[in-house]
């Protein structure tokens, strides 16, 4: 009965009737009848609606602080709102009226979430979940903060997440944090929701928010867009800042934009790339990003003369012929789009990348955790945790506050023994011998491959992918499909994925289904 209400309620989406006479170039149009549903609108119709005096910042943050207390109690995407983001919109508002018409920045009085990773100096808490940070003080804005405030971006609040970006235990709950509770997958409210970056996925699929950060050590942001149904770009690491974000490893952590569409992504992406001097990867890596930005790249004949790599084996194995049937068909809209798709290409060694174990992974992840971890609690201003130590006694000492599953503490055993170098050259090398090898031997562009599957493969690198809504399987589970290249390939990537999801269109809002 519930569930019904809520389909109901989600398909009347607050409507904006509108009416206005506006200037339109050298024309005048007018309009009488301007329909504008906030729910699914993009950055460019809000940055349009609000350039054409039809809605404000306030307005907008009105919508979604409303959407936020009609859904969250059920999809618990949103762990903390920002008290002074109406502030901040009204602040947006009048900076709007002092200055020309296209001279703010894109972002400039859009509304966003931040995975509760991403450190705020604020009255927002920052805790990666757990209660033991509860009441920590960041020293400063983390460097994509920064950058996002001086884009003019209005900061929502903090999403929900797997505990420690997944690093609670080994078989902690997709998506649950003891601060969150257990987040739900707006499509299957019974399915998972994926992590670590549910709760920015859950909300900008069920419009509880423009757009969204997530953070990805391997499949944390590619994982749950391709279950909720939005686009997760994951950039090459260093290319946004890590600098205030709770780490797992800077060897693999990248943040990134997770939002409903390709060109969403790509404004965030644009606001929040390059340099940061507390985070030196973010030196080279800026070397990448091309003159005039992202932007450019959303060309809708993106596609033609792009070769991509097709990598059947052992992706095809585990996704149902359902499935395989729908990609055999995206790959016909990839040719017809002019691109020259390479099929049944494999990956050496594959089954070594994908064995987290067997690679090397998880020993180098662990042992590095540690030392970014208790780097990241010593650099704070206060706090109740200043190590990792810290934490497995707090868990330990606050057993109800941690909530089912293992305590991060049942991995400590393991934090001292792993020296994890031997484990990093081993990851090296199956990058050179994987993906590089493979890319350079058949002169790719990317490669593609079903839902996030592949994601360690690209995460162990520090490699750039992309993930688009691919479709809905016969329970109305979402997935995604997943184009992934060399370092610095993003504009590649940003222009396979915008031909392809202008091609395509799969996105629609969820149904909260049981
Ligand atoms: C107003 O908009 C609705 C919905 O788009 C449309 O069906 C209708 O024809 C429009 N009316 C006028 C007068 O343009
Ligand atoms: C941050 O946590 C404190 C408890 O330590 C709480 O009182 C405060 O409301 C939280 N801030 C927000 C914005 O929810
Ligand atoms: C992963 O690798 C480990 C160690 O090499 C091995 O014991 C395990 O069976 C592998 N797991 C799978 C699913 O192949
Ligand atoms: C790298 O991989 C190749 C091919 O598997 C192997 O021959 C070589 O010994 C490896 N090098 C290192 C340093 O592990």
């Amino acid at each position: 009965m519930a569930v019904h209400s809520f389909e109901r309620i989600s398909s009347l989406f607050l409507f904006f009737i509108l009416s206005s006479i506006f200037s339109f170039g050298a024309s005048t149009r007018t309009i009488t009848n301007y329909t504008f549903s906030i729910g699914e609108a993009t950055v460019k119709d809000i940055k349009q609606s609000i350039e054409r005096n039809q809605l404000t910042s306030r307005q907008l943050v009105e919508f979604y602080l409303g959407e936020i207390s009609r859904l969250n109690g059920l999809l618990k995407g949103v762990i903390e709102v920002n008290p002074d983001a109406l502030l901040q919109a009204d602040a947006a508002d009048k900076e709007r009226k002092c200055k020309l018409p296209g001279s703010l920045p894109d972002l400039h009085g859009i509304p966003i979430l931040l995975k509760d990773t991403i450190a705020t100096k604020d009255k927002l808490n920052t805790t990666a979940g757990s209660f033991a940070l509860l009441g920590s003080v960041v020293p400063r804005d983390a460097g994509v903060v920064n950058k996002l405030r001086q884009a003019g971006a209005i900061i929502l609040g903090k999403a929900s997440l797997s505990e420690w970006a997944d690093f609670r235990s080994i078989n902690a709950p997709a998506g649950f944090s003891p601060r969150s509770g257990q987040g739900k997958n707006p499509y299957v409210l019974s399915a998972t929701p994926c992590g670590s970056s549910s709760g920015p996925a859950i909300s900008v699929a069920a419009n509880l928010v423009t757009v969204s950060l997530g953070t990805e050590t391997d499949g944390s942001i590619l994982c749950p867009a391709s279950f909720n149904s939005v686009v997760g770009l994951k950039p090459t690491v260093g290319l946004t800042s890590r600098a205030g974000v709770i780490p797992v490893t800077p060897r693999q952590d990248t943040i990134g934009p997770i939002c409903r569409t390709v060109s969403d992504a790509v404004y965030v992406l644009d606001a929040i790339a390059g340099f940061d001097s507390n985070d030196e990867a973010t030196r080279p890596a800026s070397y990448y990003i091309p003159p005039g930005g992202y932007k450019r790249f959303l060309n809708p004949y993106g596609l033609q003369g792009k070769r991509l790599g097709v990598v059947r084996d052992p992706f095809f194995k585990t996704i149902g012929l359902g499935l395989v049937q729908t990609f055999e068909s995206h790959f016909e809209t990839l040719r017809r789009l002019g691109a020259i798709v390479v099929d049944n290409l494999q990956i050496y060694n594959i089954d070594v990348i994908l064995n987290v174990t067997a690679s090397g992974e998880a020993a180098a992840t662990i042992a590095e955790f540690k030392l970014s971890l208790n780097a990241y609690l010593e650099d704070l201003e206060v706090s109740p945790v200043r190590s990792l130590a810290d934490i497995i006694t707090f868990n330990l000492k606050f057993p109800d506050l941690v909530g089912p599953g293992n305590l991060l503490g049942s991995r400590s055993h393991k934090w001292d023994w792993c020296t994890g170098e031997g484990s990093i050259i081993k990851l090296g090398n199956l990058s050179k011998n994987g993906l590089e090898k493979l890319m350079r031997d058949n002169e790719l562009d990317a490669v593609v491959t079903p839902r996030s599957d592949a994601s360690a493969v690209y995460a162990i690198g520090g490699f750039p992918a992309i993930i688009v809504p691919a479709g809905y399987d016969s329970q109305g589970l979402p997935f995604g499909i997943l184009f992934g290249g060399l370092k610095g390939s993003e504009s590649k990537l940003i222009e396979i994925a915008y031909a392809f999801e202008q091609a395509t269109m799969i996105r629609k809002p969820p149904s909260f289904k049981p």
